[in-house]
């Protein structure tokens, strides 16, 4: 099954988020992230087999999360995959040592995942234009509380994502 690590927004931020996309896809156009799915990726793991999903969850059981603040003020592009993100400014550091001991977790336990680096930022939109000006958004305040598990379920309209576990800060 196909697996990542997230920060799964409560019902506030995502309705943020979904405005935020609502917006953005007004000046550069392409395909909405659907509501449901928001979130910001920690590891992606891709394919796991069932009979390592225990381990995965294991690994993710060694490590612990502290509270944090994660504004979300930065609206962003990137050209060479035409997705259209909201990022944070001033990411806290809790954030990106967090990021660090799971993925270090999970190479002790031998768990697989992309090592690109670590860029805290929701996909909004795909096969998005350039837009032309960064567009106003107001800033979204997310009091991180925790993080989850999440499978990816393909269907034939595209993928939804499932979380199976979550751990608290
Ligand atoms: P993206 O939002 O920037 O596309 C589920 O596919 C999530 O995992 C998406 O949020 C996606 O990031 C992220 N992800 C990170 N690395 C990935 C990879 N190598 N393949 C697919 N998705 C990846």
């Amino acid at each position: 099954m196909r697996l990542f690590f997230a920060l799964w927004p409560d019902d506030a931020v995502r309705a943020g988020l979904a405005r935020w996309s609502r917006e953005f896809h007004a000046q550069c156009g392409g395909r909405i992230t659907r509501p449901e799915n928001l979130h910001v990726t920690l590891a992606f793991l891709g394919g796991v087999e069932e009979a390592r999903v225990a381990e995965v969850e294991r690994a993710a059981g060694e490590v612990a999360m502290q509270a944090a603040s994660l504004v979300l003020d930065r609206p962003g592009y990137w050209k060479h995959n035409r997705i259209a993100w909201a990022g944070a400014s001033a990411p806290p550091p809790e954030l990106g040592a967090f990021v660090a001991e799971l993925r270090e977790a999970l190479r002790r336990a031998e768990i697989r995942f992309d090592a690109k680096p670590f860029v805290s930022h929701a996909t909004l939109l795909r096969d998005a234009r350039e837009p032309r000006a960064t567009p106003e958004l107001a800033p979204i305040e997310w009091r991180l509380s925790g993080f989850a598990l999440v499978q990816s379920v393909t269907l034939p309209r595209g993928s939804r994502y499932e979380v199976r576990r979550s751990w608290s800060a």
